[in-house]
């Protein structure tokens, strides 16, 4: 069982504590602004559909998840991992204002708790470069995509994620700092 204090007083040091108790306040601002250029572009490239399952990995304040809720509908299904139960309270804050039923929060660094090849797409946005066992994180996202599903990528590290993915998915897309990925199996 995952204990989220343990992991706190283990991993993270004091300033990177800091450091997240102040992004809760101004990071939803900050994407309130950034996530529409983000949001045009799932739209351009159909990354999210009606009905599809949905697992937005590092999900923070909700900025993406709770547009997915919206787009899959009653139909589909989205679940929101962080690490961090602050993020995790504020997306379900969100998610009774909206009155959407159709999501579950988990609280996680690593293993998601899903059945394999359970998952439509999966999103990491500014995730990755947080990450301190990249490799182990794709192998878990590898298990629970679908053979058709993708996993998709808007993070800083750009080009650099493919040095995480190799054996895992292949790149069939990108769109400036947008990479979307097949399952390889
Ligand atoms: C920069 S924020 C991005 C949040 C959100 N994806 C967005 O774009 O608004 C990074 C998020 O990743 C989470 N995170 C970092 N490492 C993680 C890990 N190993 N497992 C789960 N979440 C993680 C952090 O807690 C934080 O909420």
């Amino acid at each position: 069982m995952f204990d989220i204090e343990r992991f706190l007083e283990e991993k993270l040091n004091p300033v990177f504590k800091g450091y997240y108790a102040i992004w809760v306040y101004w990071w939803p601002l900050w994407r309130r602004i950034t996530r529409r250029d983000i949001l045009r572009k799932w739209q351009q490239t159909n990354l999210v559909r009606e009905g599809c399952t949905f697992l937005d990995y590092g999900c923070g304040t909700g900025a993406f998840t709770i547009p997915a809720a919206k787009i899959v509908g009653t139909r589909g299904k989205v679940y929101a991992l962080d690490y961090f139960p602050r993020q995790l309270e504020i997306v379900k804050e969100e998610l009774q204002k909206e009155g959407l039923a159709n999501l579950e929060t988990i609280l996680s660094n690593q293993e998601t708790g899903l059945p394999d090849e359970s998952i439509d797409v999966i999103w990491m946005c500014d995730v990755l470069h947080e990450i301190k066992e990249r490799r182990a994180v794709l192998e878990e996202l590898h298990r629970v995509l679908r053979k058709e599903g993708t996993l998709a990528f808007y993070d800083g590290m750009k080009e650099k994620v493919l040095n995480y993915t190799n054996g895992l998915f292949s790149l069939t897309e990108k769109e400036g700092k947008l990479f979307k990925f097949a399952k390889i199996t």
